[in-house]
């Protein structure tokens, strides 16, 4: 984490120096202070108290300034810290893989992101002006008292083990229960998350009782621990208050004795001795808080680690695609052939969703996959892109495996529409354009004619200006499941991929949306998943899935013949809406 503040080395470096320039005027004080009581005032000279006290308001102003600027460069180099760190964890959980995201939830990630960065954010703050604050402020101090008088010292050096005893203990008791804290943060971010995001259930369902209670639970968990190290801690500053106060008590004995008896100190040096020991104790404290705060962010740290650590599961394969062929369209092919693919997903315990899969799709071929919900068909799909890696056999894209692609040329081949839509908040149009960056609006308007998009975008006041709100909760499913397909439509694509993306589309629109697909992307590999057959009859070939294996493959009328499952199927849709 320490290569995210290089960066900023200047100002940590300038921070400190104008924050010794700032203590150093606060440690002059009570010396100029002694001065003028036992020479001002015990003497009764107006004019060196007047001098005296003119230059203690300068040295004031000056420590003053000093400090303004420290804030300013420790700000600077905090806040940039924390903005780079951001921007980084950010890019790292953009591409964390499916597997890893299923792991860490999101409400963590969350957290992580921003109360995790704020809390090492603190901690820079605090090194560079708290750190170095206290450390010249005892360093100083205990010189100065020495110089006062070396009896004052050695009180100082008696009352300071038991400060070390109690700062060690209570630090080390509380330092697990941050790593506990920020985990029950965690809770509640994941409930809010949830419940925000799935408002519209919680409301359908009049569950909003319930998931107030789940909140209040996740919320009374992180009150109890935050309280619990709280309370810790709250031993910590009175007990070091004890003993800053049996010192001072001290050094007011010692030093009323040796003034009493004529020795060698003056009532102004108690004076002061009184206050540089209540500096060093206070920065001793304060310094107690630092390492406070320390501890906590030591907690985040790990936590921000983990996620930028996490080794990259799916990785890059060395093949590069030759030169900039894209636009060569008698080089793409988008030809997918799946061998013997079997596939568990990762953080289950090994059961397989897909077993011994084989299977190929030529170029411009349609293949519609059908089968009940859980049978595995939309895994079958995210293999493609490597959402995930199989576990047994190999997936080939135009004849090669895609693990030997770069990831983002191999995804570059794949336009996939995924089962549940995602929208944007943002205008239609950008929202299609997503799919590709410098479309032209005669583009955008011919995909979404395909998607079959055009009549209903064009039939609203603003167009395809019209805003999409927040996860398109605005739209209807039909409307956001077409707006999806305008999308990956317009994407430059070899293979379009349909996982139940038409499921909430009348047959008809589904009919012309296909009847378009076909004789507009003539060239293109088409990957259907339906649940209804009439969605799936005119392609050119059909697999029927059943618990992750196909039971049957092949057109409309070979499976009608010779799959019994596929006619079941055929029969049950049948019955329920006669014609389909
Ligand atoms: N991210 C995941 N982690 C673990 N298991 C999953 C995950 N996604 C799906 N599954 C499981 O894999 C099986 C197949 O799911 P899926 O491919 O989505 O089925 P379908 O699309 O045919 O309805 C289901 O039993 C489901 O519980
Ligand atoms: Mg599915």
């Amino acid at each position: 984490m320490m290569k995210y503040l290089k960066k900023y080395w200047f100002f940590c470096l300038l921070a400190p120096l104008f924050m010794i320039g700032e203590v150093s005027m606060d440690l002059i004080q009570p010396d100029m202070m002694a001065d003028i009581v036992d020479n001002g005032v015990l003497k009764s000279d107006i004019n060196l108290i007047i001098t005296v006290g003119i230059r203690m308001i300068l040295f004031v102003m000056l420590g003053g300034f000093a400090g303004v600027m420290c804030g300013v460069f420790a700000n600077i180099a905090a806040q940039g810290f924390g903005n780079d760190l951001r921007k980084d964890l950010f890019s790292k959980i953009m591409s964390l893989s499916f597997q890893q995201t299923d792991k860490i939830s999101t409400g963590s990630l969350v957290t992580r992101l921003t109360n995790d960065v704020t809390q090492v954010q603190n901690m820079v703050m605090m090194s560079v002006r708290g750190l170095v604050r206290n450390s010249v402020m005892f360093v100083g101090g205990i010189l100065m008292l020495y110089r006062q008088s070396p009896k004052f010292a050695v009180i100082a050096a008696c009352g300071l083990p038991f400060i070390v005893v109690f700062v060690t203990f209570f630090l080390k008791k509380a330092s697990p229960l941050f790593a506990i804290v920020q985990k029950k943060l965690d809770g509640i971010n994941n409930v809010m998350q949830e419940d925000v995001a799935g408002a519209r259930v919680v409301k359908a369902y009049v569950k909003e009782e319930h998931e107030l209670k789940r909140f209040d639970a996740a919320n009374e968990a992180l009150c109890t621990e935050n309280l619990r190290v709280q309370t810790l801690l709250a031993f910590m500053s009175p007990c070091m208050n004890i003993v800053l106060n049996l010192c001072i008590v001290a050094v007011i004995l010692v030093g009323g004795m040796t003034v009493k008896n004529g020795g060698s100190m003056t009532p102004g040096s108690v004076m002061a001795g009184i206050t540089y020991l209540s500096q060093i104790l206070h920065g001793v404290t304060f310094m107690a808080n630092i390492f406070q705060t320390f501890t906590r962010a030591k907690a985040s740290a790990d936590r921000i680690n983990e996620v930028l650590n996490s080794p990259e599961i799916i990785m890059d394969g060395t093949y590069e695609e030759l030169g900039n062929k894209r636009n060569d369209r008698a080089d793409q092919k988008g030809e997918i052939e799946f061998r013997n693919v079997s596939f568990a997903y990762p953080e289950s315990s090994g059961e397989k969703v897909l077993e011994n899969i084989s299977f190929t799709v030529k170029q411009g071929e349609t293949l519609a996959i059908i089968g009940a919900t859980g049978c595995g068909k939309s895994s079958v799909v995210k293999l493609i892109p490597r959402f995930y890696d199989v576990t047994e056999g190999a997936i080939f894209v135009d004849g090669r495996n895609v693990k030997d692609y770069k990831l983002k040329d191999l995804r570059k081949k794949i336009s996939i529409v995924l089962q549940k839509a995602e929208l944007y908040s943002r205008p239609i149009e950008a929202n299609i354009r997503w799919g590709k960056k410098d479309a032209t609006p005669w583009e955008i308007k011919s995909a979404a004619k395909i998607a079959q998009a055009d009549d209903f975008i064009c039939a609203s006041k603003y167009g395809y200006h019209t805003m999409v709100s927040e996860g398109g909760h605005s739209l209807s499913g039909g409307q956001k499941q077409r707006i999806s397909i305008a999308r990956a439509v317009l994407k430059e694509h070899e293979i379009l991929i349909f996982d139940d993306s038409t499921s909430a589309l009348d047959l008809k629109t589904e009919a012309m949306l296909y009847e378009a697909l076909r004789t507009q992307c003539p060239g293109t590999t088409k990957i259907i998943i339906a649940q209804r057959i009439a969605s799936v009859k005119d392609a050119d070939r059909i697999a029927v899935m059943d618990e992750g294996r196909i039971s049957a493959l092949g057109t409309h009328e070979e499976l009608m013949r010779n799959s019994e499952i596929y006619r079941d199927i055929y029969k049950s849709q049948l019955k329920e809406g006669g014609e389909f």
